[in-house]
């Protein structure tokens, strides 16, 4: 029962229906027994701005957003954490006593968790990443913050790929480089990783599928891929087959819900079994 004392907060996005963060948060909140609400709000790209002010006005703690939100929300709100600054993308909003909207990302904390809890340590190697869109950026950020040193990005595209290079790299006071390869020279950037991350669409359902040749991979080398629509791609099968050790993209939707569920409902929840399960049925 929502009630006048409940906590509000929800998703934003342009549609909004696919999107599984009202079961996420949904879970936590009758795990914990919170009085809160986590609703989906569909609104339209050009009213962003009057639906973010909204949120203090209706008592909200704050929002995710979703597609296509996450960058024109930096023109809006009031203060950005360091971090989303960097990334270049908003993905969780938090309303202050003020009424003032505090825009963070939790991207790529959700990122780093998924893969430390699996047992991934970086320890400075070279990383190979597939694709160079919005996802990618969060991934390049988590990393350099991982203390990797040599990040290789992957993408049919140069110029967009050199784009976030130049994004990031003014953020090398990490002491790492950013390489960029063509798809052609996918297996140099393959040769010597110790993790390759895809985050391109490719392999989702419904998109084309992920060619690539992992013969140039280590075999020590972890394979992870953000697409969590099969939970077991194409991309991760093949790399189990051959022996590497893999992390599904799940993982990395339920921890980036963390941070903000815990700025909102105050518990810093779980990540656990159960949760998963929930998450992902009806899929
Ligand atoms: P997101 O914000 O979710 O990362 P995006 O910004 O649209 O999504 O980025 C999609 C990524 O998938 C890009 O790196 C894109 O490559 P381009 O920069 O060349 O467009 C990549 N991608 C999508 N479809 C692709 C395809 N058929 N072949 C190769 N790369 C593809």
């Amino acid at each position: 029962m929502i009630g006048g004392k409940t906590k509000m907060a929800g998703i934003m996005g342009w549609p909004v229906a696919h999107t599984r963060s009202p079961r996420l948060h949904g879970f936590w909140l009758e795990k914990y027994g919170i009085d809160g609400a986590y609703v989906p709000l569909p609104v339209a790209p050009n009213k962003l701005e009057q639906a973010l002010r909204a949120l203090p006005v209706f008592g909200f703690r704050g929002v995710n957003l979703t597609i296509p939100h996450k960058e024109a929300a930096l023109e809006i709100v009031d203060s950005i954490d360091p971090l989303a600054r960097r990334i270049g993308a908003i993905n969780t909003i938090v309303v202050r006593e003020d009424g003032s909207l505090e825009g963070r990302n939790t991207d790529a904390f959700g990122f780093s968790e998924n893969l430390r809890l699996a047992g991934y340590e970086n320890g400075g190697r070279p990383v190979a990443i597939l694709g160079a869109g919005g996802a990618a950026r969060a991934v390049v950020a988590a990393l350099q913050d991982m203390g990797c040193k040599e990040i290789r990005i992957v993408n049919r595209t140069a110029a967009r790929a050199q784009k976030l290079a130049a994004q990031l790299r003014l953020f090398e006071d990490k002491g790492n480089i950013i390489r960029i390869y063509g798809w052609n020279d996918a297996p140099i950037a393959l040769a010597g990783a110790s993790l390759l991350v895809n985050t391109t669409s490719l392999g989702m359902a419904g998109q084309p599928p992920l060619e690539i040749h992992l013969a140039p991979l280590p075999r020590e080398a972890w394979v992870t891929d953000i697409v969590y629509a099969p939970l077991e791609t194409d991309l991760l099968r093949s790399a189990a087959q051959k022996g590497h050790e893999t992390i599904d993209g799940l993982g990395m939707l339920l921890h980036q819900g963390r941070p903000g569920f815990a700025a909102w409902f105050g518990k810093d929840p779980e990540v656990t079994e159960d949760l998963r399960r929930f998450v992902l049925e009806n899929t």
